[in-house]
Formats: structure tokens, C-alpha cells, sequence
């Protein structure tokens, strides 16, 4: 059966362990894996802006023999030239992989449904789970084992950062924090979802609107973006609503002395990060961004040999 990462929970927590080994393994060693070796072409598709992942999965397919192909989404017009069914049926007789930036998740899931091949969620309006991988490798390199530490997440819970920390850090039995001001909590769905696994995990997940309470004692600070791609026309509104929730020195030293501070990036300093935190010695967003290559790597190696097998 093909396999895809369209959200988190589509790997179990041993599955999310086995892709972790094996980014750590890539990152020592990026040229001993050539699971693309031919080279087997992979479709890279952008319907929003990019930079690291273009940039990452480039370079990361390049590195595994393979073959990066660059799509213009606006050139492909997927959904609005064409179906996606009929695109998806189109592209998986050509390549090996698909990996879509897009805007609705349906969509990714009809991708995943009629291309055959391997689908990677490369962000949607709902998962980033690229670079919850990313963010988890870095977190070990860091901290540790996972299973036990504690996150907040602080900003726009409702954002697909949001609920790819809730699910894939409960997948990895840590505590997850999320502090939100009013309406920007991830869904209801969302929190049952990773309640339910982490009930197998032995982690827990917890909605906090204070976020000076939401991040006391925490082993790991995340924040991201208050305005999401797409919702530009938003700026004003949303500025305003999340300004206690910035994420600040002060804010920062409420957390375990040893925390570290992440950001997916782009981070736009003053707003909801601080400079002195983004830049100063908790920060970890470097690593978090060269990490999404080694990541890359292994959920594409993982997705075409799972699917080989059975
Ligand atoms: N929540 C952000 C993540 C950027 C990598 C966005 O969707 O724009």
C-alpha cells in the first residue's frame, strides 16, 4: 500500500521514532542513503511561498540520487486548470514522490488518493509535518528523549504549527501546552485527536490561555507567526489580539532554565518573538532549519520503502 505524510498522526509513534533514527543516521552520514538513486524524479509543487522547503527538499532529493522537480503551482493551476484527481493520476505515472504546497487539505488528500505514488504535506493551511520532524529531531539533539519533556506553544494555536505540535508531540509522549488567546485554539477535533494519543504515549495535551502559565517550567518554547500565509488581509486584527502572547525575554524566563526557544521561520522580530530571544543563546532555529533536509530525507526514504514492502 502507498504510503503518505499528509498530517502527523499518519505515523505512529514507532513509525515518528524509525524516521527520527533514521534523519539523525542522514545527518551524519548525507550520502550513505540512495533511495532515489536513478535518478527517480520527485515533484516539488508551491501554491504559497517558500524558502527552506524548496530549498531543503532540493537539496535533500539531490542528495538521496534522486531528481528534484520544480512545479509552479500557479503555472499547474491544480484544482483550476484541472482536477487534482486528474493531475494526481497525471504525476504519479511520471515520478516517484509528490510533495504539494497548498492551501486545503482535501485537496492534498485527493492528491494522495490517485497519484499512486508517495504524497508529502510540504504545509497546508492545517499540518506542517515536515517540520514537525524537523522540530522533534532538533528537540532530541537538544534535550533528549522526547517522551516526558514539556512544550508550549505560544501565538496562533490555531494555525497548522499549532495542531502539528499537538499531534505529533503527543504522538512522542510529550506534554503539550497550547496558549491562544479566545478563537484561535485548534479545533476541538484537534485536541481529541491528540488526547486520544497520547492516552497511548503517556503524554497530555492542555489548551492555557495564560501564556505566562503555559510556559512556566517548560523544556521546550515554540512560537510562530501571527499571520499565517493567506491571511495577510488580517494583519491589523490579529496583531493586536496577540501582542500578550509575543514571545519575549520576560516570557522566556519563566521556563526551565535549560529551555530552548524554536521558531519555524519566517520570524518576524518585535511581533510575536523578541530579538534578544530569536538571536540569544535558548534559540534553536538554525538547527530546526537545517534540520527539515535531514528530516525531508527520511520521510521520503521511509514513505518509498514502507510502500515497497507491503
Ligand atoms: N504558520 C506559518 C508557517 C510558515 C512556515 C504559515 O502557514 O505561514
Amino acid at each position: 500500500m502507498t504510503r503518505h505524510l499528509l498530517r502527523d498522526d499518519d505515523l505512529s509513534p514507532d513509525e515518528q521514532r524509525e524516521v527520527l533514527d533514521l534523519a539523525a543516521r542522514l545527518k551524519a552520514s548525507p550520502y550513505a542513503v540512495r533511495s532515489l538513486a536513478g535518478p527517480r524524479s520527485v515533484a516539488m509543487i508551491f501554491d504559497k511561498p517558500t524558502l527552506r522547503t524548496q530549498v531543503s527538499f532540493g537539496a535533500g532529493v539531490a542528495e538521496l540520487g534522486g531528481y528534484p522537480m520544480l512545479i509552479d503551482g500557479a503555472l499547474a493551476g491544480i484544482g483550476v486548470r484541472e482536477s487534482v484527481e486528474d493531475v494526481a493520476r497525471v504525476l504519479g505515472r511520471q515520478v516517484s514522490a509528490i510533495v504539494w504546497r497548498t492551501f486545503h487539505q482535501g485537496y492534498l488528500e485527493s492528491m494522495a488518493a490517485h497519484a499512486g505514488v508517495p504524497v508529502v504535506n510540504a504545509l497546508t493551511d492545517d499540518f506542517h509535518p515536515c517540520q514537525l520532524i524537523a522540530d522533534l529531531l532538533t528537540v532530541r539533539e537538544h534535550r533528549g528523549e522526547l517522551a516526558g519533556l514539556s512544550v508550549a506553544f505560544v501565538g496562533d494555536g490555531a494555525c497548522n504549527m499549532g495542531n502539528s505540535w499537538l499531534l505529533a508531540g503527543a504522538t512522542a509522549g510529550m506534554h503539550v501546552r497550547i496558549s491562544a488567546p479566545d478563537g484561535y485554539l485548534p479545533a476541538p477535533a484537534m485536541f481529541e485527536r491528540a488526547a486520544e494519543i497520547a492516552a497511548a504515549t503517556g503524554g497530555s495535551v492542555l489548551a492555557e490561555p495564560d501564556p505566562k502559565v503555559a510556559v512556566t517550567g517548560a523544556d521546550v518554547v515554540v512560537t510562530d507567526t501571527w499571520i499565517s500565509m493567506g491571511k495577510e488581509e488580517e494583519s491589523a486584527a490579529r496583531e493586536a489580539v496577540f501582542a500578550p502572547y509575543s514571545l519575549t525575554s520576560e516570557l522566556m524566563a519563566c521556563a526551565a532554565p535549560d529551555a530552548i526557544a524554536m521558531h519555524c521561520l519566517p520570524a518576524y522580530r518585535g511581533k510575536e518573538i523578541d530579538a534578544e530571544v530569536l538571536d540569544g543563546p535558548q534559540s534553536v532555529v538554525w538547527d530546526e532549519a537545517e534540520n527539515r533536509r535531514h528530516a525531508q530525507k527520511a520521510v521520503l526514504t521511509y514513505l518509498l520503502a514502507a510502500g515497497a514492502e507491503a
